[in-house]
C-alpha cells in the first residue's frame, strides 16, 4: 500500500475522507469509525436522500415525479434519529428519487460545504470520491459480495422485528445495485484513485481495523 500523501492535502487543513460503496457493504459503519478515530465530523449522505424520501412519503407525494421530489429537498425537517428513515418503504423511495439529476443538484451544495470544512471531514455515500469531493485525501471504496450483503441486511431487518427471506433481500440488493450503477446522474462508481476494501470475509471489527490501517498509512496519521 502506498503511503504517498495526496496531492490535494494542504498544510493546516484537516483531511477529507470519502467512503463510497453499495448498500450494506459496511461503508456507513466504517465511515463512522474513521470519523471517531481521526476526530472528524461525519456526514452520512444516504440520510439526505432518505430524508427527502420520508418527507415526500409523509406528504403523500409522487416519487415518480422529480419536481415533487425536488420540492421535498427544500422543505425537509426530519430528525436524523427518526426510525422511519431506515424503513423499507423509505429505502425504496430514496433509491428512486436519488436517480433524478434535479434532486442530486439540490443536495449538492450542503454536501460540498461539509466536505470543505477546514478541519476536515468524512463523508459516505455513492458519489463522494467522484462528484462531491474528487480532491479527497483518501477515497475508500467499500464493497462485499451481494450474498454477504444480503445476509447482513436480513440480520439487521430481523433485529428490527421485520420478516423477510434471504431471497427477497438479495433480489432487493441486486435491484438497488443496478439502479445505483446504471443511473446517468452520478452513478455508483469507483474513483480511479480509490482504495478498494472488500469486507466479504471480514466481521465488523476486522473491517474497521483494516480501514483505520489504510487511512493511517495514506494520511500519515496513526
Ligand atoms: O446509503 P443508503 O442506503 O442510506 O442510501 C439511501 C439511497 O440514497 C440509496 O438508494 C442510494 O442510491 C442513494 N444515495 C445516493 N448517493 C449518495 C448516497 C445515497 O444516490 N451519495
Amino acid at each position: 500500500m502506498s503511503a504517498t500523501p495526496s496531492r490535494q492535502s494542504k498544510p493546516g487543513r484537516g483531511p477529507v475522507i470519502a467512503v463510497d460503496g453499495p448498500a450494506a457493504s459496511g461503508k456507513g459503519t466504517i465511515a463512522a469509525a474513521l470519523a471517531v478515530h481521526f476526530g472528524l465530523p461525519h456526514m452520512d449522505t444516504g440520510l439526505l436522500y432518505r430524508s427527502v424520501a420520508l418527507t415526500l412519503w409523509r406528504w403523500g407525494g409522487d416519487p415518480g415525479n422529480p419536481f415533487e421530489a425536488v420540492r421535498a429537498c427544500s422543505e425537509m425537517g426530519i430528525s436524523p434519529e427518526d426510525p422511519e428513515l431506515r424503513s423499507e418503504a423509505v429505502s425504496r423511495i430514496a433509491s428512486a428519487i436519488s436517480a433524478y439529476p434535479v434532486v442530486r443538484a439540490a443536495l449538492l451544495d450542503r454536501q460540498r460545504e461539509f466536505a470543505a470544512l477546514p478541519g476536515g471531514a468524512v463523508l459516505d455515500g455513492r458519489d463522494i470520491g467522484t462528484v462531491i469531493a474528487p480532491g479527497a485525501d483518501l477515497k475508500l471504496f467499500v464493497t462485499a459480495a451481494p450474498e454477504v450483503r444480503a445476509r447482513r441486511r436480513l440480520k439487521e431487518l430481523e433485529g428490527r422485528g421485520m420478516n423477510a427471506t434471504l431471497a427477497e433481500v438479495l433480489a432487493d440488493i441486486k435491484a438497488r445495485d443496478a439502479r445505483d450503477v446504471e443511473r446517468s446522474a452520478a452513478p455508483l462508481d469507483q474513483a480511479g484513485d480509490a482504495i478498494v476494501l472488500d469486507t466479504s470475509a471480514m466481521d465488523r471489527e476486522a473491517a474497521i481495523a483494516e480501514a483505520i490501517r489504510i487511512a493511517g498509512e495514506k494520511l500519515g496519521r496513526p
